[in-house]
């Protein structure tokens, strides 16, 4: 299976990086690959797809959906039919920033991820404890507990789970491999015994670059990576896309 590179832009670039950045890519060999995904804002989507990327096999991401499913007076809000209609394959859902910044909570995620699904888009859901659950060893419950919603959903698809420690988050500080990994079984273990039925792909993010992206990407169950200020330098993307 081909490992995912998944590059997280957050709020940042303007017209002028996407335009040099995404034309570079798309004729790139080392980026213009199916298995590289660009969370793009909002805004630029649409001018990718049409122009920047038409002739290329990079995949694109929105950074969020909202949980309300159908269009109407939701002032600000972009749905999921609104993201496939304008060529998005994936979508973030449930990023630490989101949780923590903008207070969303579990039920709201769950509608996410549904609406997701409805849409026929991917959900790329994070999950990730903070340094106190590290601390103190309750990180599994933790996880558990953020994966527990899940259940919930009636017609369940192909699903990308993100682990992403709060602490790893642009800080520069990676979780160890044995961290990773044994974090990854257990996620791998808690999906597999209520949706082996689906495709479910396992990424880490938090921190990682061109140097450790090639050990995240050896270990067991790994599925990709998810990349959030790395992916903003152009030469340490390429150099991380080499590695798929
Ligand atoms: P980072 O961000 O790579 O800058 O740590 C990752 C993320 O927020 O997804």
């Amino acid at each position: 299976m081909k490992k995912l590179i998944v590059a997280n832009w957050k709020m940042n670039g303007e017209l002028s990086k996407i335009n040099a950045d995404l034309s570079y890519y798309a004729k790139l060999p080392e980026t213009n690959k199916p298995n590289v995904v660009l969370a793009l804002p909002y805004l630029y989507i649409v001018w990718a797809k049409q122009r920047l990327l038409m002739n290329s096999q990079i995949k694109i991401a929105a950074q969020d959906l909202s949980h309300y499913r159908n269009c109407g007076a939701y002032t600000g809000k972009i749905n999921g039919s609104m993201l496939k209609d304008a060529g998005v394959d994936y979508v973030i859902i449930g990023h630490s920033e989101r949780r923590t910044l903008m207070g969303e909570n579990g039920a709201i995620l769950i509608h996410k991820v549904r609406n997701a699904f409805e849409s026929g888009l991917i959900p790329i859901l994070c999950v990730g404890e903070p340094l106190s659950a590290r601390d103190d060893g309750s990180y599994l419950q933790f996880i558990e507990l953020q994966l527990s919603g899940l259940e919930d959903i009636e017609s369940f698809k192909d699903i990308i789970i993100a682990y992403e420690p709060c602490w790893a988050i642009g800080t520069g500080k990676i979780a160890s491999l044995v961290e990773i990994q044994e974090v990854i079984d257990f996620i791998n273990r808690y999906m597999q015994k209520r949706f082996a039925y689906v495709k479910i792909t396992l990424l880490y993010g938090g921190s990682v670059n061109s140097q450790n992206v090639g050990d995240i990407l050896a270990l067991e169950n790994i599925g990709g990576v998810l990349v959030g200020g790395a992916s903003l330098k152009v030469t340490d993307f390429t150099a991380i896309c080499e590695k798929i």
